[in-house]
């Protein structure tokens, strides 16, 4: 088993590199450093997972072709794709960008694993794939309701993907993951902006009233369910990978208010479009195909999460 993990610099991508390598499973990342947040968080992600003799790291763009010329000569068995434009605000600035990566990028990784007949195919969804459905979300319902171009670049991607499996048989497990967060952080997601702020004392923006909930789920967890994945590939899947509890962003600032022993500054602006008005993944199907079950509960995870940015602040001193 050899595999290629695009998006490799990113919070996921590294926290599965990091467990593959302990796994002693050899790997391939690939990512081109994309500034969405500030990129020497990422080079700073993946220099531990370099120095193991069992992971190679290639910094290029699944946009273009040259990468995968290079990819094809590397013996790879088994693919995690988690390269993307990520983040929701961002997608309405840049609508055509985030439909080339997503869903052009996409195709360009899936015609390497028809042309190198990949064992296993693991694309990363989201649970914003759901959009205008009623929680619990799970995998039997229509994802026709997309309320941002983020959402619909990835359902335009896991459409690709089946009808990539009847033309081709490429095997492929479609995750579809629920507010990720832990150790290596996205900076641009609540939990670390949160954290970030609320450890400075600073004033932080809560958009709607603080009501709204998502189902937040520990990294650790989230590459669980990536692993279990590439070892019972399946002809054509999708999954929720959530921890099914649904916490209301309140309850959030106040688990980190306890952690930081300080209190939030909140302002209160307006709801965005963009954002669904809670999310809560029904994984009965995950359990019983994968075996997939969540270990870290929102109170665990916050917890193990601020002792990581405490360290991670001092190393980085900002
Ligand atoms: N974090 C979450 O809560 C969450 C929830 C649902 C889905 N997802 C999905 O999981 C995947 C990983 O998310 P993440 O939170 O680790 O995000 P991330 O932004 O930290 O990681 C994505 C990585 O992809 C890289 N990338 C972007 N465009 C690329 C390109 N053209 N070529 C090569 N690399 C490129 C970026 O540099 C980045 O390091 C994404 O596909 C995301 O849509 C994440």
């Amino acid at each position: 088993m050899k595999v290629l993990i695009t998006g490799c610099a990113g919070f996921i991508g590294s926290n599965l590199a990091k467990q593959l390598v302990k796994n002693n499973v050899p790997i391939v990342g690939v990512d081109n450093f994309f500034g969405n947040y500030d990129v020497s968080l990422k080079r700073k992600n993946i220099a531990p997972i370099l120095e193991s003799k069992l992971a190679e790291f290639i910094e290029g763009d699944i946009n273009g072709q040259k990468l995968f010329e290079w990819l094809s000569k590397k013996s790879i068995t088994h693919v995690v794709h988690l390269a993307a434009r990520t983040g929701v605000r961002d997608s309405s600035k840049y609508p055509g960008e985030y439909l080339k990566t997503n869903i052009i990028g996409s195709l360009n990784v899936l015609n390497f694993a028809r042309d190198n007949k990949i064992k296993s195919v693991v694309l990363a969804s989201t649970s914003s794939a759901y959009g205008k459905n009623k929680t619990p979300f799970n995998e039997e319902q229509k994802v026709s309701t997309p309320l941002n171009i983020y959402a619909a670049s990835k359902i335009g991607m896991e459409n690709l993907a089946h009808s990539f499996h009847h033309l081709y048989g490429t095997p492929i497990t479609i995750l579809r993951f629920f507010t990720v967060y832990g150790p290596g952080g996205r900076p641009d997601m609540a939990v670390y902006k949160f954290a970030d702020l609320i450890s400075k004392g600073k004033q932080i923006e809560v958009y709607g009233d603080g009501k709204a909930k998502r189902d937040f789920t520990y990294v650790s967890d989230a590459t669980d369910g990536i692993l279990l994945a590439l070892e019972k590939p399946k002809g054509f899947d999708t999954f929720n990978i959530g921890n099914s509890d649904s916490r209301s962003v309140s309850e959030l600032i106040m688990l980190l208010e306890k952690n930081f022993g300080k209190k939030a500054k909140i302002i209160y602006s307006g709801k965005r479009k963009e954002d669904a008005e809670a999310t809560l993944a029904d994984i009965s199907k995950a359990r019983a195909t994968l075996g997939f079950s969540p270990k870290v509960g929102l109170e665990e995870g916050v917890k193990l999460f601020t002792a990581w940015f405490r360290q991670h602040r001092k190393n980085n001193a900002f």
